[in-house]
């Protein structure tokens, strides 16, 4: 790698990947565990089924498997890796990191690995983190990973709660391209004052697990709903608009919105609030429910192989989360749609993003 004086560079997508377990569960199926209804559950919250993990599939299993994707996408090399930041709130354990599992399992021995705890706006705050290693020369490749069991902290006697959630991973790999392209601005946000709205109460140092905590149910998730989803739009919407200033952009000027898949009802109300047309929002919660930090790379891989990302467009990513935490980027995207699946990177590569 050859040194770059600081902030010369941009830093941009090259490669995309996701995963989700093939087990679906359905509002039918939920009816059958708590006291709920398909028609409650989608006209409040907009999802129908998600995806649950397989008893044998760690955090770790699903991670991979996205990362493979994203990276074959990008034909970068495991070993060429400087940096992996795995978002996540379901780590495979707590020690070593989730990080460093991915890792191993990829066989990526050159990079630094670490988790990212910033809940469902993990995923924003791991881009945040690879601009700068990039723009900085830190890093040269670094790949940001979103992945959760969330049905793993869910409590399947909580009706507020065991309806929303649901498991899955999505990647990117990130290399250098040229200032004026790529991530053009990053916002990012956080009120520890809020952190009671979302919560598992023990495991870590606070709560330690012992018999009374599991007892308690205490190491599932506990949520404030109402309060949330007031702070959650008015987050979103401070945040989008930030990174858009920073941009010197309008909400308008923006060809896709992709939002953490919290809540139908949060991303229209914030979608209203920017007053960008629904067609430019993208909506997968019918799908997979909210999967955390997966929701967005999720989403974004989705619209890489479908072919709807080219070069050029204008694409605002934003999230709300437990801490609470929050925060927002606006791209100009440089990647080649899909040709048979296999995205074209001879854009990144005229920008000096290849090794
Ligand atoms: N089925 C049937 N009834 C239910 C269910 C359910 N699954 N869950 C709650 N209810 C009941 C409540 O008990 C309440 O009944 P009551 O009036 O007799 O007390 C009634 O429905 C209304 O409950 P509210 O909490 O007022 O419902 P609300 O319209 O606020 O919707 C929801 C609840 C979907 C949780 C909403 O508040 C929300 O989405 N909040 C955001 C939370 C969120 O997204 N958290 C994820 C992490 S943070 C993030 O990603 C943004």
């Amino acid at each position: 790698m050859s040194p770059q004086p600081d902030g010369i560079r941009g830093a941009t997508i090259v490669g995309t990947g996701m995963y989700v377990p093939e087990r679906v569960l359905t509002n039918a199926d939920l009816e059958r565990v708590v006291d709920t209804s398909d028609e409650w559950i989608l006209e409040r919250t907009g999802i129908r089924e998600r995806r649950i993990s397989a008893p044998e599939e760690a955090s770790s299993d699903l991670a991979v498997i996205a990362a493979r994707r994203a990276l074959a996408m990008a034909r970068v090399e495991a070993d060429e890796v400087d940096q992996i930041v795995v978002a996540t709130t379901t780590p495979d354990r707590y020690l070593p990191s989730c990080a460093c599992t991915v890792q191993a399992k990829l066989g990526a021995k050159n990079a630094a690995a670490y988790d990212m705890f910033a809940a469902c706006s993990g995923f924003i705050y791991g881009l945040g983190i690879a601009r700068g290693a990039i723009g900085t020369g830190l890093a040269q490749t670094v790949l940001v990973i979103g992945v959760e069991q969330l049905s793993r902290i869910v409590d399947y006697t909580d009706r507020n709660t065991c309806v929303l959630f649901g498991d899955g991973a999505g990647a990117a790999v990130l290399r250098p391209c040229a200032p004026d392209q790529g991530i053009l601005s990053v916002s990012i946000h956080s009120d520890g004052v809020l952190g009671d709205l979302l919560e598992i109460p023990a495991g870590g140092s606070l709560r330690p697990a012992s018999i009374e905590t599991v007892a308690e149910r205490g190491h599932f998730i506990k949520m404030k709903g109402k309060e949330l989803f007031k702070v959650a739009v008015r987050g979103m919407e401070e945040s989008l608009r930030k990174a858009l200033d920073r941009a010197g952009l309008a909400p308008t000027d923006l060809d896709l919105i992709v939002p953490h898949q919290a809540n139908q009802r949060i991303i229209d109300a914030t979608r209203e609030r920017l007053g960008v047309p629904a067609e430019r929002v993208i909506m997968n919660i019918d799908r997979y429910g909210n999967t955390s930090s997966a929701s967005i790379p999720i989403s974004l891989d989705e619209l890489v192989r479908a072919g709807r990302l080219e070069p050029g467009t204008r694409v605002g990513f934003v999230a709300f989360g437990g801490g609470a935490t929050w925060g927002a980027t606006v791209s100009r995207w440089t990647m080649a749609a899909p040709l048979d699946g296999k995205p074209a990177n001879a854009a990144v590569a005229a920008l000096g993003g290849t090794r």
